[in-house]
């Protein structure tokens, strides 16, 4: 791996579900340097979750490329064992196991990186679990290790998720609109603590979001996906109106603008 390698690259990337007529994505290329906080916008069903899904590896192109870190993405058990320790998810609606603790939900987080006869829950090392302790404290959820995670708030479970993702110390995390069912203060504290990470760890943010003042604000860069192409690839601080206009159609967007 050299320095100059990108965390992420599609070239001329199509993907669909229903066969080659009905392509989400058209001929995709994208470069997502270390360390970037790569926003993904565009209008509902235009492909945001499928991109993302790419890059783990949760659904396949039918052709062009997509890599990791140096490693191309394919179908291949240890291929996709390996992108996925590089590259946490989070996601909408949390995904945490409802039964288990925000600790044993974190612990969860570390499971691809540790054999299978250690992965039940109570086999964890004293090390891993005071590792997944700090992880909650990182995330600002001290002294809640040991409650449900049904029990928690929206806001706090995605914290929870943001620990879980961050046990397995990925070089990338994908977050598939991770805030879209919060109330704005805590989007912003969620989107703070994602910006964190970035910055503090160098961690690759690719993210998904409907909310333009967000994309502004957090994001270092835009991307938009419009009829299966990279409609706008740009600095975040200049997304115009004309783009927006572009992504959105002249009804009106998520978010405000000015
Ligand atoms: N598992 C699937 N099986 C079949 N079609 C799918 C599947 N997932 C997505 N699609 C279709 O692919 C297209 C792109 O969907 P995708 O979920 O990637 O869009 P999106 O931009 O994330 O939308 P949203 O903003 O609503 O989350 C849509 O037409 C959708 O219906
Ligand atoms: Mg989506």
């Amino acid at each position: 791996m050299t320095v100059t390698q990108p965390a992420i690259s599609f070239d001329n990337v199509h993907q669909s579900y229903h066969g080659p007529g009905e392509a989400v994505l058209r001929g995709v290329d994208l470069t997502i340097p270390r360390s970037d906080f790569c926003v993904v916008l565009g209008r509902s069903g235009m492909g945001k979750s499928t991109l993302l899904r790419c890059i783990n590896g949760f659904v396949q192109p039918y052709a062009g490329t997509v890599t990791v870190s140096g490693q191309r993405v394919t179908k291949e058990k240890s291929v996709l064992r390996g992108i996925r320790r590089k590259a946490g998810i989070i996601f909408q609606g949390y995904n945490l196991v409802n039964r288990l603790t925000a600790l044993q939900n974190v612990l969860c987080g570390m499971l691809p990186g540790i054999p299978g006869y250690r992965s039940i829950p109570g086999f964890f090392t004293r090390a891993e679990k005071e590792c997944a302790m700090s992880l909650l404290a990182e995330v600002g959820l001290e002294g809640y290790a040991g409650k449900r995670a049904d029990q928690l708030s929206g806001g706090q479970k995605q914290r929870v998720g943001i620990a879980r993702a961050l046990a397995q110390d990925p070089e990338i995390i994908l977050a598939d609109e991770p805030v879209a069912s919060l109330d704005p203060v805590t989007a912003e504290e969620i989107l703070t603590l994602l910006a964190e990470i970035n910055r503090g760890k160098g961690t690759t943010l690719v993210i998904s979001l409907h909310q333009l003042e967000y994309a502004r604000s957090y994001g270092d860069r835009v991307i938009a996906l419009l009829d299966g192409k990279l409609a706008i690839d740009k600095r975040a601080a200049d997304l115009s109106a004309d783009d927006v206009t572009r992504i959105y159609g002249q009804g009106t967007p998520k978010g405000n603008m000015n």
